[in-house]
């Protein structure tokens, strides 16, 4: 709601303005015309208009693709998506809660399949994520290794069922890597893509989004591997990724503004300056990419200190007030 917020003020100050006909002219939005918000003419106008759109942003009346997203930040579309799917897991968690685990794995598979075949690739990441997290604990993968029991406390024959159980760590460093191939299948044409045309034989043609398919499956492998990789978690844990994984949500959230305002600018500047003919149309968007990258990093980095911090506080302040402890 903050970030739109500040797309409205834009918007008033006329920043989307300055890069509208940009935003539409085809020879440089060479791909998508990616949806550049409309000024409206009063601001009180705008503000109407942004109320409507954040109440239809609770969407969770329906199923449809896209449904509830803004025209604010058309990026935001995964907030309603994940939204639905939260109180879908919520029910589903609820649900099976008491079953025996064997009982709940299998409830769970069968629900998994029930989701693929209704083409609910977001629900089965969902789901498989409850299943991983399971799966961890099960392993013990949350046992901080000091507490994980030692030689000196138990007698031998107890020891091997409690240490957190050994993994294959070279097959699932391995494997990571075939998941990264996977989670890169190319959005557009993948069936004629050398390295995909084999792969985009096997996806079902009931799948809507057929290029999600090698993703879904991609992404699933690839946390299920890193959680037991000892050489992927230490590239996760550097101080640069951890940074980056502490700003992501902003950057997602302030990727769009930036780029549809100061980013489109800065587009076309070097487009002015290598032309857009062949290949240099890919020179000025690399030299744009450049600029561009930073200058989000930086609007995401201010965004995260001045909002998003301040709020994940705001709402752990109100969990210890608002809400009842046992
Ligand atoms: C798009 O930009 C090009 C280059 O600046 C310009 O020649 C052309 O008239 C523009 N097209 C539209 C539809 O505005």
């Amino acid at each position: 709601m903050i970030s739109t917020f500040m797309v409205v003020v834009l918007l008033r100050l006329g920043a989307y303005e300055w890069t509208r006909s940009f935003a539409e002219n085809k020879t440089y939005m060479k791909n998508v015309l990616e949806w550049h918000p409309p000024r409206m003419d009063t601001t009180l106008g705008q503000l109407e208009n942004w109320g409507g759109e954040m109440y239809n942003f609770i969407h969770v009346w329906s199923w449809e693709k896209f449904g509830g997203s803004t025209g604010y930040d058309v990026h935001l579309w995964t907030i309603p998506v994940e939204y639905r799917c939260s109180m879908m897991l919520f029910l589903i968690v609820l649900g099976t809660a008491r079953l025996r685990t064997g009982i709940r794995f299998l409830c769970l598979g069968g629900i998994v399949l029930f989701v693929l075949r209704s083409d609910r690739w977001e629900m089965v990441l969902f789901l498989s994520g409850m299943i991983l997290a399971e799966l961890d604990v099960m392993r013990g993968a949350h046992i901080p290794p000091a507490m994980a029991p030692t030689t000196s406390v138990l007698p031998l024959g107890e020891i091997s069922n409690l240490r957190p159980k050994k993994t294959n760590s070279l097959l699932s460093f391995l494997l990571a890597i075939l998941a990264l191939y996977l989670m890169s299948c190319p959005d557009w044409e993948f069936g004629q893509t050398p390295g995909w045309k084999t792969l985009a034989l096997f996806v079902p043609e009931w799948f809507t989004d057929q290029y999600r398919f090698w993703q879904m499956i991609g992404s699933i492998l690839f946390v299920a591997c890193v959680a037991r990789s000892p050489w992927w978690q230490s590239v996760f844990n550097t101080d640069i990724v951890q940074y980056f994984g502490r700003i992501s949500y902003a950057i997602y959230l302030v990727h769009g503004p930036v780029l549809h305002t100061a980013g489109y600018a800065i587009e076309r500047w070097a487009w002015g300056v290598t032309g857009t003919d062949g290949w240099a149309y890919n020179t000025g968007f690399i030299v744009a990419a450049f600029v561009n990258i930073g200058l989000v990093i930086w609007a995401a980095d201010v965004f995260w200190r001045v909002v998003d911090a301040p709020t994940v506080r705001f709402a752990k302040w109100l969990e210890s007030n608002w809400f009842i402890s046992d």
